[in-house]
């Protein structure tokens, strides 16, 4: 069983929902979690699962409680072949740059050589109230992968 990181980035608190939902199912599955709401580059092992939810604010960024992060993978972090990641972002596509946070964290991700395991999720709350249903539907599609 894998030791799975979940890493968010909020403002409002529903990525901390979306996560918590993930928590149960991955922990159901047996695996070990641990929530992260203010993720230091230097205090995440490489070895664990990385599970983003973020959601965007302003335009297109990145919320504050994950900038820290972004900015020390951008800035400082070398290669990392090793991590294995799934990135779930949430948004409201009456916003022109959707999910935007999400992208350019995933692409971030991709640039570093970080292995995703699943495309990413985008979800849009102009489509649902409940971002946790469809992130534990996609969760369902690739936890046999962690
Ligand atoms: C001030 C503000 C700015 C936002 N900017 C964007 C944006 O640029 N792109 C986007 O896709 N969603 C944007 N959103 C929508 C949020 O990302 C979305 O509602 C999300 O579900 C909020 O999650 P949270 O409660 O975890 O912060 C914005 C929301 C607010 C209130």
């Amino acid at each position: 069983m894998a030791t799975v990181d979940i890493i968010i980035g909020t403002v409002y608190g529903s990525a901390v929902l979306v996560a918590e939902t993930l928590e149960e199912a991955l922990v159901k599955a047996g695996h070990s979690v641990t929530l992260h709401e203010d993720a230091e580059l230097d205090e995440l092992d490489q070895s664990h699962f990385w599970l983003f939810v973020t959601s965007t604010t302003g335009q297109g960024d990145i919320p504050p409680n994950l900038v820290s992060l972004v900015e020390a993978l951008r800035e400082t972090c070398p290669p990392i072949p090793e991590v294995r990641y799934a990135l779930v972002a949430l948004g409201d596509s009456s916003y022109d740059d959707f999910c935007g946070a999400g992208r350019q964290l995933d692409e971030q991700l991709q640039e570093l050589q970080a292995q995703s395991v699943t495309a990413r999720l985008q979800v849009d709350a102009t489509e649902t109230l409940e971002p946790e249903v469809p992130a534990l539907e996609w969760l369902k599609g690739w936890i046999e992968k962690i």
